[in-house]
């Protein structure tokens, strides 16, 4: 796809993504407990996410109907077509379970191992972060970029993936290195928007591991279109295959890596 096919498949999936927000913003209203799946401990899941899944998928195979599918719930998959769309049609389920902001629809295409689309967008901010490959990254049409500060002055974010056991140590390791070290730590319990945020530079570093590939394609992009470095926790530029990553402005990348044992 040349940059003027791609920027217009990149509005469209952007419609869609909103089309799913507007039904899950729906859904919420009238949401309740009782209506809440465990996937595992602590891992949760609703007929909200199987909604919003089932919605974008077919909206998406009129779109690009030779593509094929990598999506969370599964309801979707793909068989050696050369492009592929990675979905999570509810990112931050546990926020959108307790009313807690931000929740969001991350959709990627996958080419291969590039990623080509990527739109993320957040339903209670009424938010749609954008980019394709070349050509650039935006927020709701104004072109956004990474921030340029240093790590003493960093806003930071770790977060907490379903994998508590494995993941305890390099957690705690992130506080202790960081903590009293940056201007502070968030978690969002959204890699999505986790990854927008530092895109649009209101975040200046972001990692994490044990995340599925519907997690963080999409704002991977948006990342990199935005000037930042994106990797995973071996440092490598490489990260489509894998299962973490470390998302910054570029300045502070190393220090992030460097507390990664
Ligand atoms: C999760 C969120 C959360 C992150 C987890 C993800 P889900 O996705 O992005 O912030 O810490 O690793 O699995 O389950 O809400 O789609
Ligand atoms: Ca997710
Ligand atoms: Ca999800």
């Amino acid at each position: 796809m040349n940059q003027t096919e791609l920027k217009r498949m990149t509005l469209a999936v952007c419609d869609i993504a909103k089309s799913a927000g507007s039904y899950i913003k729906e859904e919420r209203a009238k949401f309740s407990l009782t209506k809440v799946e465990r996937k595992h401990a602590h891992d949760y899941v609703s007929y909200v996410d199987k909604g919003s899944e089932q919605r974008i998928v077919s909206a998406l195979r009129q779109l690009l109907p030779e593509a094929g599918f990598i999506t969370e719930e599964g309801s979707a998959g793909h068989d050696q077509e050369q492009l592929v769309w990675v979905i999570d049609p509810l990112d931050g389920t546990t926020n959108f379970i307790h009313q807690f902001p931000p929740y969001a629809v991350s959709i990627a295409l996958m080419q291969g191992q590039q990623i080509i689309i990527g739109v993320v967008y957040e339903i209670c901010a009424n938010e749609c972060y954008y980019a394709w490959q070349g050509g650039g990254a935006y927020l709701d049409g104004t072109p956004i970029h990474v921030s340029h500060q240093e790590i003493e002055d960093a806003l930071l974010c770790f977060q907490l993936p379903y994998n508590s056991e494995a993941y305890k140590p390099t957690a705690k390791h992130f506080i202790d290195t960081f903590y009293g070290h940056c201007a502070s730590i968030r978690m969002m319990g959204s890699a999505a928007i986790a990854l927008c945020y530092v895109a649009a530079g209101r975040l200046d570093g972001y990692a994490e591991q044990y995340l599925g590939q519907w997690d963080f394609m999409a704002g991977g992009l948006i990342v990199r279109e935005a000037g930042g470095s994106v990797t995973d926790f071996s440092g490598s530029t490489d990260f489509t295959q894998g299962n973490s990553v470390v998302a910054t402005n570029g300045i502070i990348q190393q220090h992030i890596l460097n507390a990664i044992e």
